[in-house]
């Protein structure tokens, strides 16, 4: 079922996507879980097989501009400027619909969400196919997402009809995701086209849910690309002075550069020595995973520099916590959504 994506299961992978099946495939920013977008059925096995609430819409994948063209009824000049610059590669946009795209693709919305992958075998295949292919990232709802063939099986095994091998995702992070309020561009996910050089091709960007307003409203703090070990974001502000519980057992450190905790620390990972956002961004996901698997009691994560691919993995950080750390007198406080500091069997 896991296959090298060669050029004859390719082509395999294209069939079993006309046919109405489910096909993982590579992208440059991680490995999606694709169908026929114009398919309801075929849309529907991915909700199930991921778990994933009918409210979260998907992505769909191009392997051109016209092709995005055909699935849009307008796009606004920014917006065509953008796929000037950033396409093929990660960033999607997000524009009125026209009736080729199911309603269950966009939850409902009157919006789609589309992006054209700079990735080969995902190019190839989507051209194979013939049809643009709805692809959210190939994880159980909710959990980190793959950038490896491995963890693809790992996360969803039976239920694909063929994982397509390409090696390690060279991006790590999904791609930047923007919708346009009267033509300016709305950021609704940072990813792999940083802000700054949205910025720089087409002038201002609104941001919007930016982690210091989540942190500020924890009801909209919505779980994501979760381990399944309790994960606690390092806060670097003073610990508020009741309410916390000191950490006991085991725990697992993530951070950009070379970190260390006065508590015992199990199993750390540095996800790029020279303080590299880039290379931190290639490693983070399957950091995450590797951290998970340790059998650990706790992890606690450094908050990354906001700025260039730092803003997505603190998004994703932010997202993945389920509560913040302290360091005071040499002891490591925690504060959470039922202040987990145990393991659950
Ligand atoms: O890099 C990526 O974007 C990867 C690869 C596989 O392309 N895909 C990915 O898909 O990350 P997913 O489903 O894990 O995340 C898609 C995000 C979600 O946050 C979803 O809410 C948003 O895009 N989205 C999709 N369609 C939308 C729409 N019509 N309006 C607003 N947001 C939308
Ligand atoms: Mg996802």
């Amino acid at each position: 079922m896991l296959q090298p994506a060669d050029q004859s299961t390719i082509e395999r992978a294209a069939a079993i996507l006309k046919r109405g099946g489910l096909v993982a495939f590579p992208t440059e920013t991680v490995y999606g879980l694709g169908a026929d977008a114009t398919n309801a059925r075929a849309v529907a096995r991915i909700f199930e097989v991921k778990a994933r609430p009918q409210f979260d819409p998907i992505i769909v994948h191009v392997a051109s501009a016209d092709a995005a063209h055909a699935l849009w009824t307008r796009c606004p000049e920014p917006a065509a400027a953008l796929m000037r610059a950033f396409w093929p590669g990660p960033l999607t946009l997000v524009l009125p619909k026209t009736e080729r795209i199911p309603d269950l693709v966009t939850a409902g919305l009157p919006m789609v969400a589309v992006r054209m992958p700079d990735h080969p075998v995902a190019l190839r295949l989507i051209q194979l196919a013939g049809c643009p292919v709805a692809a959210p990232s190939a994880n159980r709802f909710g959990r980190a997402s793959p950038t490896t063939a491995a963890a693809v099986e790992e996360e969803l095994g039976e239920g694909v009809d063929l994982i397509l091998d390409g090696g390690p995702a060279r991006i790590g992070i999904e791609s930047t995701v923007l919708a346009f309020d009267d033509g300016t561009p709305v950021l609704l996910r940072p990813g792999g086209v940083t802000v700054e050089s949205l910025r720089e091709a087409v002038g201002p960007i609104a941001m919007r849910g930016r982690p210091a307003q989540r942190r500020a409203s924890p009801g909209m703090l919505q779980r994501h690309y979760a381990p399944r070990t309790p994960l606690y974001l390092l806060e670097e502000a003073e610990a508020p002075a009741d309410g916390l519980l000191a950490a006991t057992g085991t725990v697992g450190l993530l951070s950009l550069t070379p970190a260390s905790l006065p508590v015992p620390v199990g199993h750390a990972e540095v996800l790029s020595p020279s303080g590299d956002l880039v290379e931190a961004a290639a490693r983070f996901f399957q950091a995450l995973r590797r951290l998970d698997q340790r059998g650990l009691d706790l992890l606690i994560a450094v908050p990354m520099p906001r700025h260039g691919l730092g803003l997505a993995l603190m998004d994703r950080l932010t997202k993945a916590a389920s509560g913040r750390a302290w360091i005071k007198h040499g002891t490591v406080l925690l504060a959470g959504h039922g202040t987990v500091t145990r393991r659950p069997a």
